[in-house]
């Protein structure tokens, strides 16, 4: 058979399957951390923090105001639009408490510096309808998020899109080969050092916790991440990104030079490879589903678990 009819026979097939057959089987679970059940944050003891390079000081209470996120470097990014640095009561919490205000993003959530500003606003548009969900329902970043794209205006959606659109990308975080890592817990969405010391074998994962545990938890928009990744990955996922491997499309033939975004398509060098996994898997089974997903169901079809892990972690590693 010519290697096109195949490649329809496959797409035909994996269309009537629901989930291609190759597919990544089950959740990977580190993309997706949940906080463990009567997780509370630790009090506020009403004391000034404060963090490098920075003049402002907040106590606890300030910090986690999700309508009036603290903005610790205001000189690093432009005067933020209220939809971004301040949210609108009830619950349309402010963009930027979760984003960050240089649009640089946690792991829990996504980088938005830089990316189109047609693509945002249409993302916004997906959560809002539901073709775009989570595949981890108790996901609650993920949940506020669609809560918030249902309370946001159009007009506020279209400001903040044009003002992370506005924002550089830069370093962020750091990409490491290793075959053992600190043993992690979940607290606030995201991987964290246990606090035992011990370390355990990485396995087909990518963990990525904060350079700096202390000022990720007072949101410092200056510090950043480090993700570890299994031995030999960026190489296998360089094969596959750049030359399909026979399982997929070069990625940069849609999203551009470098992975640096082309047009309207996103870009995915130096973002979250455990945001990307997390898109990567919804993608494939079919919990993000937004008309442009099309483009992508034939390039995740056939990539397993471990190739998605590779992928992931070379396109973290690339400058963005
Ligand atoms: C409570 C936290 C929170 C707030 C507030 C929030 N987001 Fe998000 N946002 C998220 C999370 C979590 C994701 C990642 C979803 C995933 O992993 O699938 C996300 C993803 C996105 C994406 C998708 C990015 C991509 O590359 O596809 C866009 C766009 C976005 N948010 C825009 C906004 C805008 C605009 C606002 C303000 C109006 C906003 N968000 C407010 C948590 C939040
Ligand atoms: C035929 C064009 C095309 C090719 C080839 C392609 N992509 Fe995409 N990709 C898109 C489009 C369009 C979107 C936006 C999807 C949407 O809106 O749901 C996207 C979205 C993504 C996303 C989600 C980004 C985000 O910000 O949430 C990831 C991750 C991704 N692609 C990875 C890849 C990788 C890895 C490859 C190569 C192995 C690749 N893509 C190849 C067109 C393509």
């Amino acid at each position: 058979m010519n290697k096109f009819v195949c490649v329809l026979t496959y797409a035909f097939l994996a269309a009537a399957a629901g989930v291609p057959a190759d597919a990544a089987d089950s959740l990977p679970v580190w993309a997706y951390p949940v906080n463990p059940p009567g997780l509370k944050p630790a009090p506020d003891d009403g004391s000034l923090k404060q963090v490098p390079n920075s003049a402002a000081a907040y106590t606890m209470t300030q910090i986690r105001d999700l309508f009036m996120p603290p903005d610790w470097h205001p000189d690093n990014h432009p005067p933020m639009p209220d939809v971004v640095g301040r949210g609108n009561k009830p619950g349309q919490f402010a963009c930027g408490f979760c984003h960050l205000p240089n649009g640089l993003g946690r792991p829990e959530n996504s980088s938005l510096a830089g990316l189109p500003a047609s693509y945002i606003a249409q993302q916004v548009a997906e959560f809002k309808s539901g073709v775009r969900k989570s595949s981890e329902p108790a996901s609650l970043p993920i949940n506020l998020m669609v809560a918030v794209a249902k309370l946001v205006s159009e007009e506020d959606a279209k400001i903040a899109a044009a003002y992370f659109a506005s924002l550089k990308p830069v370093p962020w975080i750091r990409v490491v080969e290793t075959d053992t890592v600190p043993k992690t817990k979940v607290g606030g969405w995201m991987l964290i050092e246990d606090g035992s010391g011990a370390t355990e074998a990485i396995g087909q994962r990518i963990i990525e916790m904060p350079e700096n545990l202390e000022r990720t938890e007072l949101r410092d928009s200056a510090s950043g991440f480090i993700a570890y990744v299994p031995p030999g990955s960026i190489r296998r996922g360089e094969a596959l990104a750049t030359e399909g491997a026979g399982k997929t499309t070069p990625c940069a033939i849609c999203h551009g030079a470098g992975l640096k975004g082309l047009g309207p398509v996103p870009a995915l060098a130096g973002r979250s490879p455990s945001y990307l996994v997390r898109q990567l898997y919804d993608i494939q089974h079919g919990t993000r589903n937004g008309p442009w997903s099309e483009l992508m169901k034939p390039v995740v079809a056939g990539l397993s678990a471990e190739d998605l892990v590779a992928i992931a972690a070379y396109t973290a590693s690339l400058a963005p």
